[in-house]
Formats: C-alpha cells, sequence, structure tokens
C-alpha cells in the first residue's frame, strides 16, 4: 500500500460538498493540503478545520475556467506553499434542462468549469508530478459520464470528456510514474445534488460525502504498479 502522509495535495472545489470531505480526509491522513475556489469566506472555514487537524493547509481564490488566472494561483500556491504530488480535480457545477431550453450560457460554463477547468489545473501542475517522476492526478467525472439522460447533454458532455480526457492521460504520463484515476460517483449529498432536487433530505438514500472522501483515500493507497498499468477508471456504482 501506498504511504500518502507528508504528500501535498491540491483540492478544487476544497471548501464545501466533496471536495471539503475529501480535503478533510487527506489531512487526517497526515496530507498537506491547499484547497481552491471562488468563495474566500467558505475557504477560510474550512482551512481552519484543515488546521486544526495539525497539518500545513492553505487556499487560493481561483475561477478554474480561465488558465491564465489558473496558472497564476498555481505560481502562488508553489511559492507559499511548495510542489504538489497529489491533484484532484473536483470542482465542478451542473444543471439540467432541455438542450434546447437551456440557455447556450449556461451550457458553455458547464463544460468550461468542468472540463477546461480540470484541463486548465492538470496542466499548470503536472510539469511538477512529471520532474518529481511520481505522483497522483485524481478527476471526478460521474455516472452521468457514462450514460446520458434526457436533460443531462450538458453535464453529460462534460463529464465524458473528463473520463476521455483522464483515460487519455493515463496512457500519456505512466511512463513518468503518474497515476490518473477517475472517479464516476452517482448521487452524494451535497449542494449540487440538493439544488438538482436528486436527494430527498434522508442521509441514509444517499451516499455523503465523507463516503466518497474514503474512495479517493483508498486509490491514492492502492499499489502503484498495478495501477500504472491497467487501472484508469473507477465507478461507486460499478
Ligand atoms: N453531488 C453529486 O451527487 C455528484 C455526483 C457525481 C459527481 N459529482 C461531481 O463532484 C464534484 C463536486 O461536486 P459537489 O457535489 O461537491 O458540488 P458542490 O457542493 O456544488 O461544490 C462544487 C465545488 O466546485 C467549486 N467550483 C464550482 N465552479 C467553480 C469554478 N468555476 N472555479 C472554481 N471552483 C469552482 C465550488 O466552489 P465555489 O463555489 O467556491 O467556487 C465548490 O467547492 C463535481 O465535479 C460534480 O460534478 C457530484
Amino acid at each position: 500500500m501506498e504511504n500518502i502522509a507528508g504528500k501535498k495535495a491540491l483540492v478544487t472545489g476544497g471548501a464545501r460538498g466533496l471536495g471539503k470531505a475529501t480535503a478533510i480526509a487527506l489531512a487526517k491522513e497526515g496530507v498537506h493540503v491547499a484547497i481552491t475556489g471562488r468563495n474566500e469566506e467558505l475557504l477560510k472555514t474550512t482551512l481552519k478545520e484543515l488546521q486544526d487537524i495539525g497539518v500545513q493547509a492553505t487556499y487560493e481564490v481561483f475561477d478554474v475556467s480561465d488558465l491564465a488566472t489558473v496558472q497564476e494561483a498555481i505560481a502562488k500556491l508553489n511559492a507559499s506553499f511548495g510542489q504538489f504530488d497529489i491533484i484532484i480535480n473536483n470542482a465542478g457545477i451542473a444543471a439540467f434542462g432541455s438542450l434546447v431550453d437551456m440557455d447556450a450560457e449556461t451550457w458553455t460554463n458547464i463544460i468550461n468549469t468542468n472540463v477546461l477547468g480540470s484541463y486548465h489545473v492538470t496542466k499548470a501542475v503536472l510539469p511538477q508530478l512529471i520532474e518529481k517522476n511520481e505522483g497522483d492526478i485524481i478527476f471526478v467525472s460521474s455516472t452521468a459520464g457514462l450514460n446520458g439522460a434526457a436533460t443531462t447533454s450538458a453535464y453529460s458532455a462534460s463529464k465524458f470528456a473528463v473520463i476521455g480526457m483522464a483515460d487519455s492521460l493515463m496512457r500519456e504520463v505512466r511512463k513518468h510514474n503518474i497515476r490518473v484515476c477517475t472517479l464516476m460517483p452517482s448521487t452524494i449529498a451535497s449542494d449540487m445534488s440538493k439544488d438538482l432536487g436528486l436527494t430527498d433530505g434522508n442521509p441514509e438514500s444517499v451516499l455523503q460525502p465523507e463516503d466518497f472522501a474514503e474512495l479517493i483515500i483508498a486509490n491514492l493507497k492502492l499499489p502503484r504498479r498495478a495501477m500504472l498499468k491497467s487501472a484508469s477508471l473507477w465507478s461507486t456504482n460499478p
């Protein structure tokens, strides 16, 4: 099993929902964590929780959909926090509606955030992992990235694309001892699933963010050699 204590992780969208649970789970494993998002107040609150666990932690405010902004923010984090070993590409948005009715701006924002956002962050951080000849990149797709539904053209397009990007990247960087893994969860209790009307408020009926975080930690601890060669895709409901 891999020992992840002492590593440095970047968790996008780390102030709330799945990203926050992941950041906290990583910190409990002794991983130093940088969290990002657009809401500084939320980032500060989660930062305090991470620091209380006893690891090094920091945050940076940026929108993942703009490459120049992402590159600037990553450079700042590298200067103050250090180079990363782990990238968790978690930040994402969702909206459901028919292709005809959904306005083009909403449709495009979903692609810009979920696909380009993950691409921008990976492009900015990956050279550090290549230089170290070691690293882990986890992408958060969705079961909507495996099957479409009548109202999910934008969200499914984005999450299918994430799987394609990650699967290609896995083949590109395994020679650098970098593992790339994609999680495809079904509904998990969060602001997103609540806003979409996917949860009924009963915590027993869907996965909780902490369950998702457990899967991230389990993936990071899996034997490196086997995953480099064969395992790129993981689903929470295969
Ligand atoms: N919850 C589910 O049922 C479910 C199922 C499958 C997959 N997922 C995926 O899991 C990931 C996390 O979802 P969640 O349920 O935790 O959603 P959430 O509660 O709505 O949180 C989304 C996170 O992404 C960040 N974010 C969104 N747009 C951003 C942008 N343009 N730039 C920077 N950060 C941005 C948000 O931070 P700010 O608002 O501060 O920017 C927030 O931290 C997403 O990729 C989602 O598609 C969720």
